[in-house]
């Protein structure tokens, strides 16, 4: 597998930044070849222009309709020559139309540890639930909201008075951590598939 990767966002992209800094600092070996953002204005963007990255801006406003948009995508990460594609940030549900184009080749970070909370506001729906323990998970993508097999979970305590913004800050540190070293895993291709789960 070549070790060329491609980065989705939508936003402020701390995650696409604690991959570059995992490669800069050799704790990953990989080359991000674009950057795609469906917001004009994603920090995200900025991000990734100061490492010297390729960026496409691909607003989905754009397209007549979500299938339309995301072959658009797969004719641009195809063009691009990756081996996988990592969701940071994306706040856009893929459909087969893309996901089928690269199986097992997509990935994702979320913040809880799954299948609990999926979708928006997972840290919310975390502290309102008044669970002890939440965190992230890296998997890859599948058609379903957040479902796919997992690939790495790491455990964050939800402390007494905490709000979804607090916990969110305590989350996305060990995101920085897990992601970079979730990509490695699937980069190396030391894996398989094992009915849903991801063994290594
Ligand atoms: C992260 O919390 C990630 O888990 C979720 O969206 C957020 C993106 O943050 N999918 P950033 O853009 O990487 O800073």
């Amino acid at each position: 597998m070549n070790r060329r990767i491609g980065v989705l966002i939508s936003g402020r992209g701390s995650n696409l930044q604690a991959i570059i800094d995992a490669i800069q600092d050799r704790r990953l070996d990989a080359t991000i070849a674009i950057v795609i953002s469906n917001v004009a204005g994603a920090a995200g963007l900025d991000r990734a222009r100061a490492a010297g990255i390729e960026t496409a801006v691909m607003p989905h406003r754009a397209a007549r309709s979500r299938e339309d948009y995301d072959r658009s995508l797969v004719d641009t990460v195809r063009a691009h020559d990756v081996a996988l594609v990592c969701l940071a940030g994306f706040m856009r549900l893929l459909s087969p139309a893309f996901i089928d184009a690269f199986p097992n080749r997509v990935v994702n970070i979320h913040p809880s540890l799954l299948p609990a909370f999926p979708g928006v506001d997972a840290q919310r729906q975390a502290v309102e639930h008044g669970v002890k323990v939440s965190g992230a998970t890296v998997h890859f993508v599948t058609p379903d909201l957040d479902a796919g097999p997992i690939i790495l979970q790491s455990a964050v305590p939800v402390l007494p008075g905490d709000t979804a913004e607090t916990l969110s800050a305590r989350i996305l540190v060990e995101e920085h951590r897990l992601y970079p070293e979730a990509i490695r895993l699937v980069l190396d291709g030391q894996w398989h598939l094992d009915g849903r789960c991801f063994v290594t």
